[in-house]
């Protein structure tokens, strides 16, 4: 193979990902902590065959204008929010993303969330750490119980589905709101289809695994805020803006809704300024679901896998607009 491809990839990711571009491209790292500035990928992107970019990139149409032989956009994320999807297929450009290998990592934070926030883990470690602890107490730190509660999904895709895995074993009752009704899916897991409002009304927790699409944004608002119990805890670990945030920080300070466990937000990182911050009924995290060693490490082999297959056009493993590899011809 020749060193003739141009690969950027645009933050240090786990090496195995970039050895497997480095034997058939040549390949530039971003080492900074933060982000390329958007003034450098517009620069940047007209020397490339393919970029390997995270989900604090923006791939837009403007950048996608200013290339001139890019072939393959390999998303390191499942969500794909980040890129705009169109603009690449008009312009013959794959974008692939990293479905299927975080899946349970990402469940996993998930339920983390859930359990932290039902036991106030955080602030009774703080209290603990802080020597306010004077002896056993009867009314301290009471939360909601996991067991027997009720589990509300909204969105039953892979992760979804992985969360009522787990809900399982804590005997949890779970029902789920998809616009797909799943039926094989209910009979495998032991779930139930509801609709959204009977979902919020009913649930003790309700976790969120929609993809940001038009449709979902701000699906979580005033709205359905004001439907859930006083007692109801709230995840997302999707994308922030599924959940109007000031509604859910009115909810929140009002107590009209126990508490939040969030891995997403609006704006990220989150100011530290935000009003959902100077709550203790929030458990704030800052967007590493899928973060495991070896989960890192496969999203970056599955990156490098689609990437490589977008530059030599081959079929890709996880292609989010596989109907550019059909077409008559690719611009590129
Ligand atoms: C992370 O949020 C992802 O979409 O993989
Ligand atoms: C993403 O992997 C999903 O389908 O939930």
């Amino acid at each position: 193979m020749g060193q003739s491809y141009k690969v950027w990839v645009t933050r240090r990711i786990p090496e195995a990902g970039i050895e497997m571009l480095r034997e058939a491209a040549e390949v530039e790292v971003w080492e900074d902590e933060l982000p390329p500035p958007r003034d450098l990928i517009l620069d940047k992107i007209g020397e490339l065959d393919g970029i390997l970019a995270l989900l604090t990139d923006r791939m837009d149409a403007a950048v996608m204008d200013r290339a001139k032989k890019l072939k393959v956009i390999a998303n390191y994320a499942v969500g794909f929010d980040n890129v705009d999807v169109p603009a690449a297929t008009e312009r013959g450009i794959l974008v692939t993303n990293t479905p299927g290998v975080l899946t349970e990592t990402t469940a996993d934070l998930a339920f983390t969330l859930l359990m932290a926030t039902a036991r106030h883990i955080v602030p009774s470690d703080r209290y603990t750490r802080e020597g306010r602890w004077k002896t056993w107490g009867p009314m301290l730190f009471l939360g909601q119980d996991i067991h027997h509660a009720a589990l509300g999904l909204i969105g039953l895709g892979r992760i979804g589905a992985e969360v009522a895995k787990r809900a399982r074993g804590f005997d949890m009752r779970v029902r789920y709101f998809d616009p797909i009704r799943n039926e094989e899916a209910e009979r495998r897991l032991g779930i139930e289809y509801a609709d959204l409002d009977t979902i919020l009304k009913e649930s003790d927790f309700v976790s969120l695994h929609t993809p940001l699409t038009p449709e979902t944004r701000h699906l979580i608002g005033a709205r359905e805020l004001a439907l859930m119990k006083p007692t109801a805890i709230l995840i997302n670990t999707s994308r922030g803006p599924v959940v109007d945030q000031k509604a859910l920080y009115e909810a929140l300070k009002n107590r009209t809704l126990y508490a939040a466990g969030l891995d997403v937000f609006d704006v990220e990182p989150v100011p530290k300024d935000e009003p959902l911050l100077s709550l203790d009924n929030v458990v704030a995290v800052p967007h590493i679901a899928s973060a495991s060693f070896a989960t890192r490490t496969r999203m970056a082999t599955l990156a490098a896998e689609n990437l490589l297959a977008g530059l030599r056009g081959t079929q890709p493993p996880t292609p989010v607009n596989p109907e550019v590899l059909s077409a008559p011809q690719r611009r590129r």
